[in-house]
This record gives structure tokens, sequence and C-alpha cells, in this order.
């Protein structure tokens, strides 16, 4: 597949991170995702807006809040706070990050709510639900555990087993209780607001085809059509942290309505910045991409009813949704008993450089939704070998010459015009793969590059040359050509390791390394001295790391 070199205009969200906790590593891992094509699309000279925030509302939420005594609207500016210094922490280079609960957030869920419900969309019923008498509450699901109706299971939720995988409803539990008061619940009947998804099965299909999805999760798509949609309840009773419905008193709009609404909220910041209408970004015929980046856990909140939502709102529809599996440490899930549940704040604290993260996990991550496994060993030996044995290794060798017997001034002409004209001609290929997030191969790609200018170095040993008086014009063409060729793999690999490409920049006295520049050599121009743009992994970082994040697991546990 090709990709014109138009401009585009794109707006990319990455979901919305819960406001109740530490930003981990899988966290970081979606975000990198998305980050990496943000960068990737803003060398290219697209316009983007690259939009997130922190989903601030809900039962845990306000349970959390309680625990901790404070304000819920105090504790979740405060964690979003804490997220958005985590992120900028590991370059994360969103354009907005706003928090879910907001005016102008809140105004547009009431709009989308009243065209819903002018549309005939929304049905009222009344339920049965489990009833917390203790805590005056009722319970979500999650709050009631009990043993397992199927295979006797104690100490499971109220809505599935995890021994067996039987699905049923919370007070089909035995011997169920509340969470929260450690009571059996009783069982209210309350008013509920549903929203009528089936309406949409014939609209929602047709997106489908046009929306560029990953046919695994295509594949998801049909085994969810095929009982028929069911109608999705979006209110909650009092007490809730949330937006209340405005025709309801004491019903609030269940999170996940007002969460992905959050998207158009907290994109008006960046487009404020760039002077252009968020509403642009939102209404039908929009003439912007829609490119939503998230979990697999989610897929079904963005493929359902967040669609539905922007139907009903008049809205437009996402052009791509592109959904990554999750991180498992050492090939199981984070856990904190094992002391692999690794904080964002681990990792900044320990003092590791944030492109290492990003380049290991860049070259693991391709558009597939599998799981993806970190191995802090296996870290340290690609991170070592690639960025420092290979990329590294380049500039390092020719810049010694450069300085030495040439000021830094580097040659006026290529040694090799076609070696670096090979190299420049990967660059379609290369975006392509970006493009698609085939971070893994594009990774691969560029390492097959540094692996060919090293071979260049070793042949023509400018080491060795710059022994011989009059070699010393072959020394400046060589190394000025290794030069080049680190300046090429360091354009393709900036979106991955912003901070090394900074280092870069600064080294080849250059102002941006913007992707069209691979196609300009850098001739008879002043580079400065260089310092290594990346320093090694040792195994005492990563003892600092693994104790830190056995730390929190004390702390937790
Ligand atoms: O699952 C989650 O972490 C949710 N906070 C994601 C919300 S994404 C969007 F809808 F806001
Ligand atoms: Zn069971």
């Amino acid at each position: 597949m090709t990709y014109s070199s138009k401009p585009r205009k794109i707006v990319i969200t990455e979901a919305l991170l819960y406001a109740n906790g530490d930003v981990h590593l899988g966290h970081v891992l979606g975000c990198i995702q998305s980050d990496i094509w943000a960068r990737f699309q803003r060398l290219r000279g697209h316009e983007c807006h690259y939009v997130s925030g922190s989903d601030t509302h809900g039962t845990p939420i306000m349970i959390k809040a309680q625990s901790l005594n404070l304000d819920p609207l105090e504790m979740v500016i405060n964690v979003a706070k804490r997220q958005q210094e985590d992120f900028a922490g590991f370059d994360i280079s969103f354009d907005s990050f706003e928090i879910t609960h907001d005016p102008l957030n809140q105004a547009l869920v009431n709009k989308v709510y009243e065209k819903l419900k002018e549309k005939g969309d929304i049905v009222v019923e009344e339920v049965e639900q489990a009833y917390d008498n203790v805590k005056s509450m009722f319970l979500p699901d999650r709050y009631i555990k009990g043993t397992c109706p199927r295979c006797n299971k104690p100490d499971q939720y109220g809505d599935s087993c995890e021994a067996c995988g039987a699905t049923y409803g919370p007070m089909e539990l035995i011997d169920p209780v509340s969470v929260l008061s450690g009571v059996k619940p009783g069982v209210r009947t309350s008013t509920h607001y549903f929203l009528k998804t089936s309406n949409y099965t014939e609209l929602l299909k047709t997106w489908y085809k046009t929306c560029q999805i990953q046919p695994e999760v295509i594949n998801k798509l049909s085994e969810w059509f095929e009982t028929g949609l069911r109608s999705w309840d979006i209110s909650r009773d009092a007490p809730y942290f949330g937006f209340e419905i405005p025709d309801a008193p004491n019903k609030f709009f269940y999170v996940w309505l007002d969460a992905p609404v959050g998207y158009i909220s907290s994109s008006k910041s960046s487009a404020d910045k760039l002077g252009v209408d968020y509403n642009s970004f939102w209404e039908k015929n929009s003439d912007y991409e829609l490119v939503q980046f998230m979990g697999k856990d989610i897929a079904y909140f963005h493929l359902l009813f967040w669609p539905v939502l922007l139907m009903g709102g008049g809205y437009r529809l996402p052009n791509r949704i592109q959904i990554h599996g999750f991180l498992t440490v050492d090939s199981c899930k984070m856990s904190k008993s094992r002391g692999t549940f690794i904080r964002a704040r681990d990792y900044l604290n320990a003092g590791l450089n944030t492109d290492c993260l990003r380049y290991y996990f860049a070259a693991k991550l391709n558009s597939s939704v599998k799981d993806i496994d970190l191995n802090l060993q296996d870290m340290l030996h690609k991170v070592n070998s690639d960025l420092v044995g290979k990329i590294a290794n380049i500039a390092s060798r020719c810049s010694t010459f450069v300085k030495k017997f040439h000021n830094n001034i580097l040659a006026d002409e290529l040694d090799e015009s076609a070696l670096w004209e090979l190299f420049v001609s990967k660059s379609g290929e290369i975006a392509d793969l970006y493009e698609r997030c085939e971070y893994s191969y594009a990774m691969q790609e560029i390492m097959k590059l540094t692996d060919l200018a090293n071979q260049y170095i070793d042949r023509c040993k400018p080491w060795i040359l710059a022994k011989q008086p009059d070699q010393m014009r072959k020394v400046h063409l060589v190394c000025t050509q290794g030069i080049n060729l680190f300046h090429i793999c360091m354009i393709y690999l900036s979106p991955v390791i912003p901070k090394a490409a900074n280092s870069a920049k600064e080294f080849l006295n250059t102002e941006s390394l913007c992707w069209k520049n691979v196609e300009v050599p850098l001739l008879g121009r002043q580079i400065n001295d260089f310092k290594p743009i990346l320093s090694r992994l040792n195994n005492e970082q990563l003892d600092i790391l693994l104790n830190r994040a056995n730390c929190v697991s004390e702390e937790l546990s």
C-alpha cells in the first residue's frame, strides 16, 4: 500500500486513562505506540492533533476518593497531573490532555443525550439490582463477591468466574457479599436509561466496511452481532461521581458515556493552539482523519457504543481503529506480588533512559493485537546491541576524524553516492511500515541499514587511512559518508527515540530531522562535537528498577 505525500490533517486519540491510580508500563506501551505514530506523521509534515486525557468518573474513582478521605474532584485533578508528568517523562507528545470532569464535556454529553432522546433511541426501564444497605448504594457487579454457582470456586466476582469462565448475575453467586461492607446485598428496583444500540445495527455494519480495523478484530465483530445488539444501560444511581442526567435527578450518566465524548472536549485545546475550530474535527464530512488507538479490552466500547454516540450526536465516524495487546513481564501478567508491576515512575526514578524502552517496544510492536512481553535482560541486550553498538557507533567512529583533521567541517561530496542513494531509497518502505504500525519491521529495516553503514566503515578503515598523509581527502569523504548515513538512520528512528534524535540534531547542527531531509545530504557544513546519543544500559540500573517495583508491591500489599 502506498500513501499520498499530500499534507494530511489527522486527529489521533489515545484512550483516556482512569484517574484512580498510577501510570504503569502497560499504559506506557499503548502511549508509545500512538506517540510514535503521531511523531511520524508530524515529521512527514502533516497537521496532527494528538489527543488524550484523564477519565475521571465512575464508582471505583468515587470509592477510592472516599477511602482517601478526599473530594473526588480534588483527587482526580491530582492524579491527572501525575499522569501527565509520567507521560511527559516518556516523551509522549500529547497536544491535548484534559480531564473528563469538565464543563465543555458535560455540555457535549448533554447535547448527545438530547439528540438521542429526540430520535427515540433512549428507553426507560425498571431494573432490579443488588443494593448495599449498609453503604446505601447500588452495587456494580464487580463489587459483589461469592462462590461460583457452577464450579464452587470461592471469592469470584459478581459477573464471571475467573476459574471456570462462567458468566452469571451477581445474585446467582453462592453466599454473595458486598465488597464494600461485607454484608449480603439486598435487591432493589431502580429506573434506568437505556440506549437502543440495535437502532444503529445497519449503520454500524456500513461503517465497519469503510473503517480501517485489524482483521482479527473484524472477526470478533461478527460474534457480537450474532445474537443482535442489546440495549446499553447508560445510567447509574446516586451516589456516583459523574454528570447528572439533565431530566433525571439523582441519576448519573455511566462513565463510559462521557469518557469517549472526552475525546471531543479534550481536542479543543489542541485546536485552540493551532487556531483552528475543534468542531471541524468532529463534524460530518470533516476533512480531518480520525485515528483512534486503544488496548484490546476496550475495543468493544469503541466499536459498538462510541460510534452510536457519534452517529446519534450528529458527528463524523473514525477512519481507523488501531488496537494493541497487553503488556506481559517475563511472559506473565504484571504482578504486584512478583514485583513485576512496574510503574512509569519506577522506571523514570531509576534513571533509565526512556528511549531504551521506547525502542524495545517499537522493536516488538506490530499491527497485531497480540500481547507484548517485556524482559529486562532482553531489553538490555537489544538496546546495547542496536542503539549503542550499531547506530551510535556509526557517528562516533566517523566524528573523531572530522574533528581532528577538519575542524568539524564535512566534506563537500560523498564517498559512495550509490550507498547513500540506497539508504534514501528505503524511505518509502519504512514510511509505509510506520503508517501501518508495523514498527517491528520498520526497526528491522533500519537496523539492516545501520549494519550496511558499519560494514562500509569497516571496509574503508578510516583509522588506518588516517595514518597515511596522502589519504586525508579519502578519510574526509569516508567520514562524511558515514555521518550522512547516520543522519538518514536517525531521521528514520526519530519517531521512536526522540531524546537521541535531539542529541543527533545537535551533533549534526541541523534544524530538523523532518522526513524529507532524508534526501538532503549534509555537505561542506559545520557540525558539532559528538556526544554519545545514548549510553549503555547496565545491570545495576535494572536492579534499581526491580527494587523499586518490589517496593511498590510491598507498599500496596
Ligand atoms: O479502560 C479504560 O482505561 C478507560 N478509562 C478508557 C476510556 S477511553 C475513552 F473512551 F475515553
Ligand atoms: Zn466457576
